[in-house]
């Protein structure tokens, strides 16, 4: 294995102001959201959506890394060129989810376990061959007056962590992705002391299964109140417990961090974002990146709602996302940038 490319690979997709775009969503999850918008739920819709994201005119200027499906990574534009090629034409970095989801947990009600480790091995083979050199793989961790359990913790921080060996031993950059879903009345505090534990514990076990840090990617949540918190908390509030969480629980050894934005507003994912960089950006010992799905995607897939007529706006408004969050990672996002959105 080449293990300085691996190194480089890993510091490429957090380098400078760049980040990830995650198009990874399930069909079932792609589908979901293309009914809330009367959207055909067709493979044919399916690919043309991601095609109108991967042709987005500049994304390479603040997008390092696209992370695909299995679904997508196999999938061409109307005029037959694979997306992976043009992908690669825009100066960025394919990756591809390889867990198969994440499924109720048995005798753990109300939690979940991520699936996907049987026969791992050979699909990383199979997606490195079709050109993918990174991985994700998301575990999910709910917050309620008693869960998370230490049994979904332990299970879903073990499957990681061999999640992620096996992507090293491929030669891919594994993101490792433990999300302490906002969902819920909690507090800011219980969110910090909650995503705490799960980081400890996964770092833990990556340590055990022999993992390097410096090959890999971390994908945290950001600390917030939950969603339906009577007391919610301000940007730098957040900003500052999500990088004091992070201090706390993550060796100087990895890469980078690249958030995932969990069903904020896009404009709070990048205001939030930003207060880090302001704050962190020269104290922290990695990047504070971001590998935002609906942060992105949300608003440009609501205007072109299927419509070929909209593409051009919907790219418009992906590059603006795009572009808002290259600038939160230098700490120069501001909300009067969302005026001309
Ligand atoms: P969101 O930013 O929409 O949470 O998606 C990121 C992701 O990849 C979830 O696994």
């Amino acid at each position: 294995m080449n293990t300085q490319g691996l190194v480089n690979l890993a510091k490429t997709l957090v380098a400078t102001e760049k980040g990830l775009l995650a198009i990874d969503e399930s069909n079932p999850t792609c589908n979901k959201r293309f009914a809330k918008l009367g959207i055909p739920q067709t493979e044919e819709a399916r690919r043309a959506y991601r095609e109108l994201i991967v042709t987005t005119p500049g994304l390479g200027e603040s997008i390092s890394g696209v992370i695909l499906y299995d679904e997508t990574i196999r999938q061409r534009k109307t005029d037959g060129t694979p997306f992976v090629k043009v992908i690669l034409d825009a100066g960025i970095i394919p990756g591809i989810k390889v867990d198969v989801g994440a499924t109720g947990m048995a005798a753990h009600p109300g939690e979940k376990i991520t699936e996907g480790l049987d026969g791992l091995r050979d699909r990383l083979a199979d997606y490195a061959r079709m050109g993918a050199r990174f991985a994700k793989w998301r575990a999910v961790i709910a917050i309620e007056d008693d869960i998370p359990s230490r049994g979904c913790i332990e299970a879903n921080v073990h499957a990681l962590a061999r999640y992620a060996a096996l992507c090293q031993e491929a030669g891919l950059v594994p993101i490792v992705e433990p999300e302490v879903l906002m969902d819920g009345a909690h507090s800011l505090e219980r969110c910090f002391a909650v995503t705490e534990q799960v980081l400890r514990a996964v770092f833990d076990q990556l340590y055990t299964q022999r993992v390097v840090l410096e090959w890999m990617i971390l994908k945290p949540n950001m600390v917030l109140p939950g969603l339906t918190s009577a007391t919610q908390a301000g940007v730098e509030e957040t900003a500052d417990a999500t990088v004091r969480c992070l201090l706390q629980a993550v060796p100087a050894a990895v890469a980078g961090i690249a958030f995932l934005s969990g069903g904020q507003s896009a404009e709070l994912a990048s205001a939030r974002l930003n207060a880090m960089n302001v704050t962190f950006r020269s104290r922290a010992p990695w990047a504070l990146a971001f590998s935002f799905g609906r942060a992105i995607q949300q608003p440009a897939l609501e205007i072109w709602s299927g419509h070929e007529a909209n593409i051009e706006a919907a790219q418009q408004a992906l590059q603006h996302r795009a572009k808002c969050n290259r600038a939160a990672r230098r700490g120069e996002y501001d909300a009067a940038m969302e005026g001309g959105a």
